[in-house]
């Protein structure tokens, strides 16, 4: 694991966004793995500025997310899919035929999952992974658990997760109480995983995932069984490293 020390959150965003920049360049039909949450706001803001001054094209890119909540429609302003509209999809010139999510419609669960993880397959897997953190330590929805899970799944969200992500709802209660994510089996196939992060709230999280044993109670730490995992963290992340 590589650790990149950013001074904060504009300069973390500005390093990971130009790690995705140089896979976009190197590969121009790279499959990318993209986050939701506060953390990559910032990395897709600097994307646009890319591509709005002709660095970077996204015609050739496909995109696939790693989660979605269970029960919300993309035209649900809490969905991801209504996320990534907003904060890439609609600002890029990437075609909506090659950015894929989980359905979060899809009353049947078990078929969702099967056909999430046939797109990934289908299209080799992620070229780059980009990852956020939870404040547990999970990464895309994978909860801490007595187990890993590897392939797409359906989790409950924990207690913790749903305190954490009501800031974007009405309220707790509005929280799915569950949601579709790519299995830590599925992160890990990525040829190269980005995790960013950023806050003195993550740190604890931060040290575990780099530094703890690997243990499904905090599922971050399975990155270190990769061989080309690449942190960005800004300094008050980083703080217990
Ligand atoms: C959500 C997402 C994760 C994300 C995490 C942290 O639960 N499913 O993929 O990494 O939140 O979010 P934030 O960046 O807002 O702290």
């Amino acid at each position: 694991m590589e650790l990149i020390v950013a001074k904060n959150y504009f300069d973390m965003s500005r390093k990971a966004a130009n790690i995705i920049s140089a896979q976009m360049i190197l590969k121009p039909d790279s499959v990318l793995g993209l986050a939701t949450g506060s953390t990559p706001v910032g990395i897709y803001d600097q994307l646009v500025e890319w591509y709005q001054k002709g660095d970077l094209d996204f015609s050739r890119i496909t995109t696939v997310n790693l989660d979605e909540y269970r029960g919300l429609s993309p035209e649900n302003e809490q969905s991801y899919h209504y996320f990534m509209m907003q904060h890439l999809f609609s600002r890029v010139n990437l075609p909506a035929e090659k950015h894929f999510l989980p359905d979060g419609m899809n009353p049947d669960s078990d078929a969702e999952c099967r056909r999430y993880k046939g797109i990934i397959d289908s299209l080799g897997g992620t070229d780059l992974q980009l990852l956020g953190l939870g404040h547990n330590g999970h990464i895309g929805f994978n909860e801490p658990s007595d187990s890993f899970a590897r392939d797409v799944h359906l989790v409950s969200l924990t207690e913790q997760t749903i305190e954490a992500n009501k800031r974007f709802f009405a309220s707790a209660d509005d929280v799915p109480r569950q949601a579709y994510t790519m299995g830590v089996g599925t992160i890990l196939q990525a040829k190269k995983i980005l995790l960013a992060v950023s806050g003195a709230e993550k740190a604890k999280a931060l040290q575990q995932v780099m530094s703890g044993p690997i243990c499904p109670q905090v599922p971050g730490s399975v990155l270190q069984l990769h061989p080309d995992v690449i942190i960005v963290a800004d300094e008050a992340a980083s703080a217990l490293i």
